[in-house]
């Protein structure tokens, strides 16, 4: 495990933008996995300005979003799809063809799962997963409980994380019940993972998940094993990591 511990959010999001802006760099036609939610916003952000001094160049880059609300539309205010054009793909040379989301307005979920696992497959799997982590644990929306070996799938939101997606916007009765996510199983088959965590509120999770046991209970804990991951966290979600020295030794 590589760690980054910065200073506050700004750094955080700056941390992360380079090392994708590197990855990109590396492989211009990188597969990405990309999460939304509070926390990528900054990342996305500098990202942009990578990309308007010319620094980063989008137009081959293939995408594939983590997760998304079920049956809701484009212009549903909690949409991923609109998040990430809001965020990142209306403003960079981005091709939308090569974006890709779950696509959650078919009634068929079981094969709009296997659709999106098998064009992951086609372009040779994810190279770079961007992952936040939930106050419960989650990663994507593999919720706790979720099964090793999952894969993409339709699942049920807890109530919890419900009415942490609940805003001044949008009402808890607004909030779908149902999203698809990449399973535990494909994310981990990612070749490389960058785990985003920022605030005091997500210190005693990231100190589950990075330093207790690898347990169902919480999801984001079974990245401990993957062979390539990256933690960024600002400093108040380090907070209440231990013998920091031991973690940064698995580096
Ligand atoms: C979003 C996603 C979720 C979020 C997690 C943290 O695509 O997959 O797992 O990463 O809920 O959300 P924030 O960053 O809003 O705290």
């Amino acid at each position: 495990m590589q760690l980054q511990i910065t200073n506050d959010y700004r750094g955080l999001s700056r941390a992360a933008a380079r090392i994708m802006a590197q990855r990109i760099l590396t492989k211009p036609n990188l597969v990405l996995g990309l999460a939304t939610g509070k926390t990528p916003i900054g990342m996305y952000e500098e990202l942009v300005a990578l990309y308007r001094q010319g620094l980063v160049d989008f137009s081959s880059l293939v995408t594939f979003n983590v997760d998304e609300f079920f049956a809701i539309p484009v212009d549903h205010p909690l949409s991923y799809h609109h998040y990430m054009e809001e965020h990142l793909f209306q403003h960079v040379n981005i091709n939308s063809r090569n974006t890709h989301f779950p696509s959650t307005t078919v009634s068929d979920a079981n094969a709009v799962c296997r659709e999106y696992e098998r064009r992951i497959q086609a372009h040779g799997g994810i190279d770079l997963q961007i992952l936040g982590i939930g106050h419960n644990g989650h990663i994507g929306f593999n919720e706790p409980g979720s099964d090793w070996g999952t894969t993409t799938r339709l699942v049920t939101l807890t109530e919890e994380t419900r009415a942490r997606l609940a805003n001044r916007d949008v009402s808890l009765t607004e909030v779908p019940r149902q999203a698809i996510t990449l399973g535990i199983k494909t994310i981990m088959h990612a070749k490389e993972i960058l785990l985003l965590a920022s605030g005091r509120e997500k210190a005693m999770i990231v100190r589950q998940a990075l330093q207790g046991p690898v347990s169902t209970d919480i999801p984001a804990s079974i990245l401990q094993l993957h062979p390539r991951l990256t933690v960024v966290l600002d400093r108040d979600a380090a907070k209440e990591l231990n013998d920091l020295d031991d973690l940064r030794r698995l580096e």
